[in-house]
């Protein structure tokens, strides 16, 4: 078998998809377009995912809820390729997601589980960072200021010839993050990445991954039950059955109030609260989803008396 032909058309498919990402015309284009997309798992009747569309901008926090078993981690696999929708398209970068394109849409897109024990090869953190980049054909001079830059963005440097398997859980998926940043992604997928941490592993990681979503503008989809981990994203999908139940930033998807617990979801503490204490008269206004917020603004009417 020729080995050139294919090689060379990735390297025409990664140009294309650079250009379409950088030419100032297509730079509006989203970064992900899902367009009417629905799978069904071999061998059942039921559709896991149902003509489902939504977009991602570049640098935008995205976050998609929903019960269990409402397809969000069908919609996480489709879009690395893991899967092939049945039916609808699947755009990233500008280039329809097809078996020519695969690779290098997996380079560009990093996907962090939900089980921090299950994503490690390497022996050390840095034999870890470097076997992604060995597979992507990395020059060893160049892995090696790749692997550094990587583990001090996730702010693990001194850790970096520890064992992964001793870390701690939040430790352990700031390490997957690494291994991702050093492929250069320009989205990372989290797949209830936080649901196995304690509060401060939690914390450890939505905060790095608000720092590379904020400083490196890297598009953010974070797939979670967590509605207060929800609440931080710019825009919120909510999955039902398959389907895109309601689609809107926090305040607008907060306002479906019991229309999400009947689907499920526990709202978060602060809107919960919030609706309670409007309803006994105090004059709140609309709109607080977190904690901190609820707390300023009591305080704010607390030292207004
Ligand atoms: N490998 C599989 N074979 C058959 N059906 C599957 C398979 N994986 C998932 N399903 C079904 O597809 C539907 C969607 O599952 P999916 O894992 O995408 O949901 P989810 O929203 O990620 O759920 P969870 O919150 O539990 O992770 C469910 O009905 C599930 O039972
Ligand atoms: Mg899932």
């Amino acid at each position: 078998m020729n080995w050139t032909m294919p090689f060379f058309c990735l390297l025409f498919i990664g140009r294309i998809c650079n250009a379409a990402t950088q030419g100032e015309t297509i730079m509006a284009e989203p970064i992900l377009s899902i367009e009417g997309v629905s799978f069904r798992y071999p061998n059942q009747s039921d559709y896991a995912v149902q003509n489902v569309s939504f977009i991602a901008e570049r640098g935008e926090w995205l976050a998609i809820v929903g019960h269990n078993g409402s397809g969000k981690s069908t919609i996480a696999r489709m879009l690395i390729g893991l899967l092939r929708p049945e039916r609808g398209a699947i755009r990233l970068f500008g280039c329809l997601l097809d078996d020519t394109t695969v690779w290098e849409v997996r380079r560009r897109v990093g996907m962090v589980f939900q089980n921090p024990d299950n994503q490690f090869v390497g022996a050390t953190v840095e034999d870890d960072i470097a076997f992604a980049l060995e597979n992507n054909g990395i020059p060893r001079a160049e892995m090696v200021e790749r692997i550094r830059e990587a583990i001090r963005q996730v702010h693990m440097e001194p850790f970096l010839h520890h064992e992964p398997h001793r870390l701690s859980g939040g430790q352990k998926q700031r390490v997957a993050i690494a291994g991702i940043l050093a492929l250069r992604p320009d989205m990372i997928i989290l797949d209830e990445a936080t649901s196995m941490l304690d509060p401060r592993g939690r914390e450890e990681v939505l905060e790095t991954v608000r720092r590379l979503n904020c400083q490196q503008r890297i598009t953010v989809l974070s797939i979670t039950h967590d509605l207060e981990e929800a609440a931080k994203a710019d825009r919120i999908i909510v999955m039902n059955k398959g389907e895109v139940m309601a689609e809107g930033a926090p305040e607008h998807i907060f306002r479906l109030g019991s229309k999400l617990e009947r689907i499920g979801l526990d709202l978060p503490f602060a809107v919960k609260m919030g609706s309670r204490l409007r309803e006994q008269g105090i004059p709140l206004r609309a709109g607080y989803f977190t904690t901190e917020e609820l707390v300023e603004e009591l305080w704010t009417l607390y030292s207004k008396k």
